[in-house]
């Protein structure tokens, strides 16, 4: 046990004393917890859907009743006009990423803006071709990678570089990855990792892997659906190039929300970059002159391509909203000591088979825990499941667990590790 776990308690009195002394508690009120047959969930998937905001209902019911009563209209004279809603989320957008609001823009899903980063950002030349990913990246950015390099007449098999943990061990080591970058960077094209793995729950140091890969000439890109709303981002002083991320998990905008994206601002004034060009992103002025010329929008606005779902903004903006009142620092604050108290009775219980792969050091780790279960994870995560406990199965050995700031609680937490701590007893006498 580290001195962080020193004042922690794995009993109902000393959980229910963490929630009293919150001064986030209150917003768990906010949010719509789901049932089971009935009964309240213990929900630790933020990871993968955050809960629906209570208000989200009102806000996109306000765009319903403009529709209804505005038609066109609503374009301009809308509460929110929706020609320029998506430049409500900016400076929100912004603080939650680090970024100048010219920086970042809300749009599409995050592979697509995958795609469009790397249309942009993976430029490769006959010396210098290859992408880096890390080895378990989510299968999408696997997927967008390697179209690409085949977009480029590239075999992935040559061209896509993995970093890998070493033996025996689940997260890649800082060590590891500046010594790669010093090895292979040169021929690196695209450095483009998850900012917190999906898998591990491990944090990178975004900052000290930008400036490396800088140093060695490489473009650098993030996939942030992990991150954000998750740790705090600083993008801009970070100088990374390029990110992404989606507004569903820990942003809590509802399945399919729109999305975020970040261009560093040295690219804001450089029409002449290869983009897929659509007319939202076209010159604001102009754009109803219909004029044949594409004069993309200086900065991450530029990338749009179409008008953006106003619903899905709507769902997104009282997300952000809540955002805004609880503040990032708070809500990360709180964050560490959620996960330290579940690190802390994960430990504590020391269930035979089941191990913790995400980092221990809370500035390397997220909301999340990733653990490790040697065997019948699959059927221990069933019990979980029907024990009212909502956290996910990654195969082959993985339950991740995460409990959200905004509207876990210490006691969630704890109800958690009893409900393993049965479930393991009843898995293993019945196996
Ligand atoms: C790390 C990561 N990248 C990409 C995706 C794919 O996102 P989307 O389907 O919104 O493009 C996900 C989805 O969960 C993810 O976790």
């Amino acid at each position: 046990m580290t001195a962080f776990h020193a004042h922690f308690q794995p009993t109902r009195e000393a959980a229910l004393a963490l929630d009293a002394s919150d001064e986030l508690a209150p917003y768990r009120d906010q949010f719509c917890l789901p049932q089971t047959q009935g009964q309240p969930v213990v929900y630790l998937c933020g990871h993968s859907l955050g809960l629906q905001p209570k208000t989200v209902r009102e806000y996109i019911d306000e765009e319903l009743q403009d529709w209804a009563a505005l038609g066109v209209e609503g374009h301009f004279h809308a509460r929110r006009p929706w020609l320029s809603y998506h430049e409500i989320l900016t400076a929100q957008t912004a603080r939650l990423a680090g970024a100048k609001p010219a920086e970042v823009v809300v749009m599409n899903s995050l592979t697509v803006n995958m795609h469009l980063m790397l249309v942009s950002f993976y430029r490769p030349t006959p010396e210098r071709f290859k992408i880096l990913i890390e080895a378990d990246a989510f299968p999408s950015d696997r997927y967008a990678a390697e179209s690409h390099l085949r977009w480029h007449g590239y075999d992935p098999q040559d061209a896509l570089l993995t970093l890998q943990p070493r033996p025996g061990e689940a997260a890649v080591r800082q060590e590891d990855i500046a010594a790669f970058l010093h090895r292979e960077g040169e021929t690196i094209a695209l450095v483009w990792l998850g900012g917190v793995n999906y898998y591990t729950g491990q944090v990178f140091d975004m900052a000290e892997i930008t400036a490396i890969g800088h140093a060695q000439g490489c473009v650098v890109g993030f996939d942030l659906a992990h991150a954000a709303g998750n740790i705090i981002l600083q993008l801009h002083d970070w100088d990374v190039d390029c990110a992404v991320w989606c507004s569903y998990k820990y942003l809590n905008a509802g399945p399919g929300a729109a999305a975020g994206c970040f261009v560093h601002e040295r690219y804001a004034q450089r029409p002449d970059l290869p983009r897929l060009a659509g007319w939202w992103g076209h010159n604001k002025d102009t754009r109803f002159q219909m004029p044949a010329g594409f004069d993309p929008i200086p900065g991450a606005e530029g990338w749009q391509i179409s008008n953006p779902p106003i619903f899905q903004l709507a769902a997104l903006k009282a997300s952000m909203d809540i955002f805004d009142r609880a503040g990032m620092m708070r809500l990360r604050a709180k964050s560490e000591r959620l996960t330290g108290y579940l690190e802390y009775l994960l430990r504590d219980r020391a269930l035979p088979g089941v191990s913790l792969i995400t980092p221990d050091d809370p500035a390397q780790r997220g909301a999340q825990l990733s653990l490790q279960i040697k065997q019948h994870g699959c059927a221990l995560h069933q019990r979980l499941a029907e024990a009212h406990i909502i956290c996910d199965w990654r195969e082959p050995d993985v339950i991740r667990v995460a409990p959200v700031p905004l509207y876990n609680t210490f006691l969630d937490v704890l109800t958690f590790v009893n409900a393993l701590d049965t479930a393991h007893r009843e898995v293993l006498v019945s196996s």
